[in-house]
């Protein structure tokens, strides 16, 4: 993804870039500590039915849109709205997306950033530097606001470039690094003490639990956060697939990618939060709640790889600047969207729209860090648990209803000749037209008044 348009040339380049997109601290921060929260078992199982049923679907709207629009959020509505009313709820949605999007890097900085330090504690912790790792570990406002700062500028110096093929390539190379040392961890977390009690909470669901409002409404949003949905990132990605690929293909490869990273995280957080517990950590409450819940994986797993000695230290600084990695193929994905908006709709210069707006998205985490017991959980239910499902709900509307269904034929046919004959043409038009907005309808229904 470049400046300009139509800069996938491979289906390997985007399967990478919206992979890396989709692939972030949501699959191995938020995910397995959603499911640590919430029942374990009983969350996994409603993530996975509502990311198949919910989220691909809608993922697949917003793709279909970018590719055919061939622009940003905001100007793809408005192509495709016949009417002023209908052109002007399209703009708004849009507009919100790019807000939403911004809301979410000023959170998602804040996170990656402890990323970076853990990762830079432990080298420092290598080179014996005892009290500098334990001031980057430690939480303090100087720490959160220079990691945070460090990362966002990260973030800036990628985005004003335009995303080069630099960072493509290496989000190939580095994706797949994660995976391997996920896979290893797992392996090694599951030989540990306490590691099978952690084991059956994730494995074993407890089905009251599983038709909590609050765990539905949870796994929701966890399930569009990890496919970077509803605001239009998707969908600018989509604008940058060539029209030979085969749309649903793709989408399809990127969902299972994203859901199965998460789920192998899930696989090392949970027994490594027992591993913990086991040896003498604490993390639950008397009451039997999470301590920390946001801060958790960097409790757990720091306690983790104490246990595996010097070898430990390595594996720390893998696993952190694999994180970190994963985080920027992330946020570079959302500072893309209020950037390509201002670039495409205000012709202002991309370097301009990149610092301003990423310099007020830093202004925001700034506050976010000072009132943070108020804001931080505040701000992430905001964006990920209520706006994005419900912004995912108007793309699907306006990809079911708005979108002439020629058009949308013709547009699927580019990649897939047979398309109509597929099962993907047979469900997708009038399950995105009436199940997917009415199940977000009623999973809010349920939440509000249940
Ligand atoms: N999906 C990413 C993750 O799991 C985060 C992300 C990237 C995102 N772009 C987004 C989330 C847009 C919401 C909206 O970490």
């Amino acid at each position: 993804m470049a400046a300009a348009r139509g800069e996938f040339t491979s289906r390997f380049g985007f399967v990478m870039a919206a992979a890396g997109s989709a692939v972030g601290l949501g699959n191995i921060w938020g995910f397995p500590t959603q499911a640590a929260s919430n029942g374990g078992a009983a969350f996994l199982l409603v993530y996975l039915a509502l990311a198949f049923s919910l989220a691909y679907p809608a993922l697949m709207a917003e793709l279909i849109l970018g590719r055919h629009a061939h622009a940003n959020a905001v100007n793809a509505l408005r192509l495709i709205s016949p009417g002023t009313l209908l052109r002007r709820i399209g703009v708004s949605t849009g507009v919100i997306g790019l807000c939403v999007a911004s809301l979410i890097l000023s959170f998602y900085a804040i996170v990656a950033g402890w990323m970076i330090a853990f990762c830079l504690a432990s080298i420092a912790g290598l080179l014996g530097l005892e009290g500098f790792a334990q001031w980057l570990t430690s939480f303090g406002a100087p720490r959160n606001i220079t990691f945070m700062l460090l990362f966002m500028t990260l973030t800036i110096g990628i985005i004003s470039e335009g995303v080069s093929e630099g960072i493509e390539r290496w989000s190939a190379r580095l994706m797949p690094a994660l995976l391997v040392t996920l896979v290893l961890l797992v392996g090694y977390v599951l030989t540990l003490d306490g590691a099978m009690e952690g084991l059956k909470v994730y494995l074993l669901p407890d089905f009251e639990r599983a038709l909590s409002p609050k765990l539905i409404i949870a796994a929701l949003g966890a399930a569009f956060f990890s496919l970077s949905l509803g605001v239009g990132t998707m969908l600018i990605y989509g604008s940058y697939i060539s029209d030979k690929e085969n749309l649903p293909l793709l989408g399809g490869m990127v969902t299972l990618v994203d859901i199965s990273i998460a789920v192998l995280a899930g696989f090392l957080v949970l027994p490594a939060m027992y591993v913990a517990l086991h040896n003498g950590v604490e993390i639950f409450t008397a009451g039997g709640t999470l301590i920390s819940e946001d801060t958790l994986i960097f409790t757990v797993l720091p306690e983790l790889f104490s246990t595996m000695g010097t070898a430990g230290i390595i594996v720390s600084i893998t696993f952190f600047f694999l994180m970190s990695i994963a985080a920027l193929t992330s946020s570079i994905s959302m500072l893309e969207v209020p950037v390509a908006y201002t670039i495409e709709e205000h012709g202002v210069s991309r370097k301009k729209a990149v610092w301003v707006i990423g310099g007020i998205i830093a202004a925001i985490s700034t506050v976010i860090l000072f009132n943070f017991a108020q804001l931080f959980g505040l701000v992430i239910a905001f964006t990920t648990r209520y706006s994005q499902p419900l912004l995912g709900f108007m793309f699907c509307l306006y990809a079911g209803w708005v979108f002439n269904r020629n058009t949308l034929l013709q547009e699927l046919r580019k990649g897939n000749p047979q398309v109509e004959q597929g099962l993907f043409w047979k469900i997708w038009p009038w399950y995105v037209k009436l199940v997917c907005p009415l199940i977000i309808l009623a999973i809010f229904a349920q939440s509000l008044w249940g």
